[in-house]
């Protein structure tokens, strides 16, 4: 046998050198195990005298409680510096750029409507809204086009099922019911003077090239004690000035008939188309973009608005040809097309417009 202090010191050597977990797994079990060395030493305790087992035994249990804390004490270093070593291997540089999320872009329409709200924030214009599932009420009657007046016929659109709908509902045909909403909530806040815009999406019948089902307007109403065509006139101009970026700009009113307007006007500004391509605020040639006029006195009174004592300009436009316009996008289907090669081409990023897309609050 061997001699059991030479043992107990040829372990606690082996122990301490062991290198990793799982050589001293295999220490524990040459030594500890079933047929281990320190086993069978207390194994042979049995083959002695009683005497001899008291003092052997003694000393044999102390050999192994010596081992045994041994091998836990280097177990629990190897296992901490096995932590250590796993934890540097593993460790994240968190000052490493992160992968480029792939970004998308702002619609040119998106864009176009935010230039716009941005312009005429600046003129002291708010934002109103309305449904785009608007009742007939608001989308003509209450805009002096009753049920039997023609230029229903003109916005014919899409209505809901009647038998569903007894208020008769239709997706609007114009942001102008923003008016009519806009003045009653007045009428009811006592919120005077008024001065607001509604851009949205508008629906009607036709698609071609230059029109299309669902389509985008800006509405403009401002109803006060004292305003008339010249600040109206002055506020398109101010707002197409900034709009095509331009010093100065030409500006043609042309009489026309809207019912919810009197008088009413059709709104060119002064292009050159001769070179191929559209320049605005110089030329001879003229495009029409709005449609506008005082509010018309019928209007004012269906909202329970005083028309001897306020009167209102309103005026409407379209957003779409407003970015076809400016961006030189000749055909309006490709706008709602979603074809992302399209949309990377013409959309824009927000980080170009750092103060627009700063400045508003969406
Ligand atoms: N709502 C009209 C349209 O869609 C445009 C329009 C004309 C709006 C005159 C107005 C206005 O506010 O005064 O054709």
């Amino acid at each position: 046998m061997t001699d059991p202090t030479q043992l107990e010191h040829d372990l606690l050597a082996a122990i301490a050198a062991a290198k990793d977990v799982r050589a001293l797994e295999d220490l524990r079990v040459a030594a500890l195990g079933k047929k281990g060395s320190i086993t069978e030493l207390l194994k042979s305790l049995g083959a002695m005298s009683p005497d001899e087992r008291k003092t052997k035994g003694a000393l044999f249990n102390q050999m192994r409680d010596r081992i045994t804390q041994a091998i836990a004490k280097r177990n629990e270093e190897l296992s901490g510096a096995a932590e250590h070593s796993r934890l540097l291997a593993e460790r994240v540089d968190v000052t490493l750029p992160a992968p480029a999320a792939p970004r998308g872009s702002i619609h040119p329409v998106s864009h176009v409507m935010d230039e716009v709200i941005a312009i005429l924030a600046d003129l002291g214009f708010s934002v109103a809204e309305g449904p785009d599932i608007e009742t007939e009420e608001y989308n003509f009657t209450k805009l002096n086009i009753p049920p039997e007046h023609p230029a229903r016929q003109m916005h014919d659109t899409f209505y809901l099922n009647r038998e569903h709908n007894p208020a008769g509902t239709l997706l609007r045909t114009h942001t102008s019911p923003v008016q009519v909403r806009t003045m009653q909530r007045a009428v009811s806040s006592g919120a005077f003077p008024i001065r607001i815009i509604a851009p949205g999406r508008t629906y009607r019948r036709d698609s071609d090239a230059t029109h299309s089902p669902m389509f985008h307007q800006v509405e403009g109403l401002v109803v006060d004690e004292e305003t008339h065509l010249g600040h109206l006139k002055w506020v398109l101009e101010e707002l197409c000035k900034a709009f095509f970026e331009v010093r100065e700009l030409k500006m043609r009113l042309r009489p026309s008939y809207f019912p919810f307007t009197e008088p009413s006007i059709e709104v060119d500004i002064q292009c050159d188309r001769s070179g191929g391509e559209i320049k605005f605020g110089q030329g001879e040639d003229w495009l029409e973009i709005a449609g506008a006029g005082m509010v018309h006195p019928r209007v004012l009174e269906m909202c329970d608005i005083d028309p001897r004592r306020y009167q209102g300009y309103a005026f409407g436009m379209g957003l779409d040809r407003l970015a076809m316009l400016k961006y030189g996008i000749p055909d309006l289907r490709p706008f709602f097309e979603s074809d992302l090669r399209w949309l990377k081409h013409f959309g824009f990023s927000p980080l170009d417009i750092p103060t627009l897309y700063g400045g508003l609050s969406r």
